[in-house]
C-alpha cells in the first residue's frame, strides 16, 4: 500500500549509541532498536556482558558491535565515539542510559567521594558523550539525543542526595541542549524512569517493592525495561522532529499520586 502519511515511524538503518547497554534498560532499548532495523552500537564498562548483547542482536539477525567504554573516562568516549563512526559511518542517536545507584547521607565520611562519583557517571559522562557525538549527529539527517534521567530528577529521596544533584543536572542540561541545538534540527529529551526493575533494585526486595507500589505507583507495580525502552524510542523516531526538550516521566504514575 502507498503511504499516506509524511512521517516516518522507523528507525531502520539508523545508527544508535546506547550507554550502559549490558543490563536493564540499555540492553531492553538495544533489543528494541535492533528488532526495528537500526544498527546498535552497545556499550558498557562491563565489555563481556556489552559483547554478549551484541551477540544476541546478531544472532537473532539484526547488526550490533559491542564496545567497553566507562563513560567516567573522557578519553575513552572519544576513542570509542570515533570507533562507532568508522564502524557504522556516521550516528543518528545517543542514548546517555549508563548508570549507578549512589546514596550517602550528608555527614558520611565517604560524601565527596560519593559525589565525584555520581557527578562523573551520571552528568560530566552525559556531557562529553554528547559533545563527542556532535559533529556526527549533525551530519545525521534526524539528529536524536536521549538521556535516561530518573524521577529523581524532578523529586528527591532521603539520603540519595549525590544521585538527585547529578540527575537533576541532566534534566536541566537536556533542556539547554535542545535549545542549543533546536535550530540545527537535532533533538533532545530526557526520559525519567521510575521504579523499574533492573540490577539497580535488586537489592529491594520483592516485599518491599510491592508495598511501595501498592502505596506510591498509580498502576501499583514496578515497570519492566521495555516499557521504558518504548518511550526512548518514541523521541528517537523522525517523525518526533518537533518533540524536544520533553521531561518525560515513566514512572506508572509515581510522579502525579499525592496519596
Ligand atoms: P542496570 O544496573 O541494570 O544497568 C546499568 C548499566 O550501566 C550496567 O550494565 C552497568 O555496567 C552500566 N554502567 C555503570 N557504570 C558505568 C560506567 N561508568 N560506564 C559505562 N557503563 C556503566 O540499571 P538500570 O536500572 O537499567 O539503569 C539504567 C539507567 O536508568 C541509569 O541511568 C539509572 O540511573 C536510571 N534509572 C533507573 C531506575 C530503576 O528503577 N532501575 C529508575 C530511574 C532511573
Amino acid at each position: 500500500m502507498a503511504r499516506l502519511s509524511k512521517l516516518s515511524r522507523s528507525v531502520e538503518g539508523k545508527v544508535v549509541h546506547i550507554t550502559g547497554a549490558a543490563s536493564g534498560m540499555g540492553r531492553a532499548t538495544a533489543y528494541l532498536f535492533a528488532d526495528e532495523g537500526a544498527k546498535v552500537a552497545v556499550t558498557d564498562l562491563n565489555g563481556e556482558a556489552a559483547e554478549q548483547v551484541a551477540s544476541d542482536i546478531r544472532d537473532a539477525g539484526g547488526i550490533a558491535t559491542a564496545w567497553r567504554l566507562n563513560v567516567a573516562d573522557p578519553e575513552e568516549i572519544i576513542a570509542v565515539t570515533k570507533a562507532i563512526g568508522e564502524e557504522f559511518s556516521g550516528l543518528d542517536i545517543l542514548v546517555n542510559n549508563a548508570g549507578i545507584g549512589v546514596f550517602a547521607k550528608l555527614d558520611s565520611d565517604k560524601y565527596e567521594e560519593r559525589w565525584q562519583l555520581s557527578m562523573d557517571v551520571l552528568i560530566t559522562g552525559v556531557q562529553r558523550l554528547v559533545r563527542a557525538s556532535l559533529s556526527m549527529l549533525r551530519e545525521a539527517e534526524h539528529g536524536r539525543i536521549i538521556n535516561i534521567a530518573s524521577t529523581e530528577g524532578l523529586g528527591a529521596t532521603e539520603n540519595a542526595s549525590p544521585y538527585t544533584a547529578a540527575k537533576h543536572a541532566v534534566v536541566g542540561f537536556t533542556k539547554a541542549l535542545a535549545i542549543d541545538l533546536g535550530r540545527e534540527g537535532i533533538t533532545a529529551n530526557c526520559v525519567c524512569p521510575g521504579p523499574i526493575k533492573t540490577s539497580l533494585t535488586d537489592f529491594i526486595s520483592e516485599e518491599d517493592k510491592n508495598t511501595f507500589a501498592r502505596r506510591r505507583v498509580a498502576v501499583r507495580r514496578y515497570g519492566d525495561p521495555e516499557e521504558v525502552a518504548h518511550a526512548t524510542f518514541n523521541f528517537a523516531l523522525p517523525s518526533a522532529s518537533f518533540m524536544t526538550g520533553v521531561i518525560m516521566p515513566v514512572d506508572g504514575g509515581l510522579w502525579i499520586r499525592n496519596a
